[in-house]
């Protein structure tokens, strides 16, 4: 049931069907480089796209914008405390300086980190240390038809072949991303997260939760997980996380906020080490790269995502578009994640081969049809990873209503009317860093 009604407007409009094939081609037909007032609708990302309610906005105006001692970083302490547990916290200006503070505190050249899945900024953190980024999902990960409760979950058995080629002295980390973004959104069950602490007691690694969405992992658990059928969110995101060492969040996504972010902690060493790597790349630590505002607008942020009417709203808005999706005949990945619908692009477009970027052709389709805006999460994105043909599309929060869903609906299915008449891609140009060239890397149809 929707638990909130609009209080400000935001026009959008959908350019005409040949000023869409131009910003296309021009776009290098890769969807980073549209403008987004092109895009009629934006489910490029969850992250920092959602709207914040009266009480965010409310709390802007009072932020304390002091450099050190700001009342809106005792805000913001206090909300990581309540919601999540962890006594200590630097806030930095998003998830990729929370992910840059830490793991810089804890990696060296040479070690190797093990995550379900490593997130495209996470691995590219990890290997900016010089260290080796080895994924560890549950093989049915990667099935877009298996039909599990927690997909997301890390292998501990691939983890343990891991350890028993490299040595545990190499592994200083274990990271678990709840939910498992890059594995479909996928949640993560906390027995799952029991396991994984025992194990990385085992190795005498720390423990790190990315919790960018651990307010709809907490809402799975309690949907899935028969331990917590009677639980609430709130009580489970607190056990959940309590088995980390620590957390790197991005405030953009449960944060319920445009900007932010911060590692939390109870451990004192890792917060001094961590406090003094974030005032070289973020800022004095009671403001980390954050304006006081947003500090304060995360703060309250934090405390809506547990709320349960929101976060019901929240997973049942993205399931029901999946299985419109699925309805009208769309190939969805099953079962739906908590931030986005993912579809299954080798299903779509069964005669374009990896090769050819089957995913980024469904990308490039949805906008064309209808303008809709998705992010191909398949080779493009993950070269030489093994992995699903993916494209996401993820729901920014509280943004988006029905009629919005009802023309994603219509597009996609439009999109698939044509698949005969869609051939793959070619990369034009790429960047030098290979774990993020689908951000900037060009293409070029291919001919068939
Ligand atoms: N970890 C995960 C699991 C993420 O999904 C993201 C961002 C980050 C870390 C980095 O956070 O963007 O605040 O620096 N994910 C966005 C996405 C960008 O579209 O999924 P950030």
């Amino acid at each position: 049931m929707v638990a909130y009604k609009s209080k400000m407007v935001e026009q959008i409009s959908l350019p005409s069907s040949a000023q869409r094939e131009r910003n296309l081609e021009e776009a290098g037909y890769n969807v980073f480089n549209l403008a987004a007032e092109d895009v009629f609708i934006d489910l490029l990302t969850d992250s920092g796209t959602g709207t914040m309610s009266d009480d965010q906005w409310a709390a802007l105006i009072r932020g304390d914008e002091a450099y050190a001692g700001s009342r809106s970083f005792d805000r913001l302490e206090s909300a990581v405390a309540d919601v999540m547990g962890f006594e200590r916290v630097v806030p930095t200006h998003q998830g990729r300086g929370a992910e840059n503070v830490l793991y810089g505190t804890l990696l060296s050249e040479g070690d190797v980190a093990l995550n379900n899945t490593h997130f495209d900024t996470t691995r590219a953190h990890v290997a900016n240390q010089g260290a080796d980024p080895v994924d560890c999902p549950v093989s049915e990960a990667h099935d877009p038809e298996a039909d599990e409760p927690f997909k997301g979950n890390f292998s501990l058995d691939r983890a343990r072949s891991v350890v028993d080629e490299v040595g545990a002295e190499r592994v200083p980390l274990v990271i678990l991303t709840i939910t498992n973004n890059s594995a479909a959104g996928q949640p993560v069950s906390v027995a799952n997260t029991r396991r994984v602490r025992e194990f990385a007691d085992e190795i005498d690694a720390t423990f790190v939760i990315d919790a960018c969405r651990f307010a709809e992992n907490a809402a799975f658990v309690t949907r899935r997980e028969d331990e917590f059928a009677d639980a609430d969110v709130s009580s489970v995101a607190r056990e959940q996380l309590g088995y980390a060492d620590a957390v790197v969040m991005s405030g953009k996504k449960d944060g319920l906020v445009n900007v932010g972010g911060f590692v939390a902690t109870d451990d004192e060493d890792l917060f001094e080490e961590c406090k003094q790597r974030a005032i070289l790349y973020e800022g004095f630590p009671t403001y980390g790269g954050m304006a006081g505002r947003d500090l304060a607008a995360m703060a309250v942020g934090l405390r809506e995502a547990v709320d349960e009417a929101y976060v019901a709203d929240r997973i049942e808005g993205v399931r029901r578009l999946g299985s419109r999706l699925a309805e009208a005949g769309v190939p969805v990945y099953e079962p739906t994640g908590g931030h986005a619908v993912y579809l299954d692009a080798s299903a779509a477009f069964p005669h374009i081969p990896d090769e050819a970027f089957p995913g980024q052709a469904l990308v490039c389709e949805l906008y064309r049809e209808g303008g809709v805006r998705g992010v191909e999460l398949g080779s493009f994105a993950f070269p030489e990873t093994d992995r699903p043909e993916l494209v996401r599309l993820a729901v920014p929060r509280r943004t988006y209503h029905r009629e919005h869903f009802d023309h994603v609906v219509e597009t996609a299915a439009a999109a698939l009317e044509e698949r005969d008449a869609v051939s793959g891609y070619e990369i034009a140009s790429e960047p030098s860093v290979p774990e993020l060239r689908h951000f900037t890397a060009t293409l070029e149809p291919r001919s068939s």
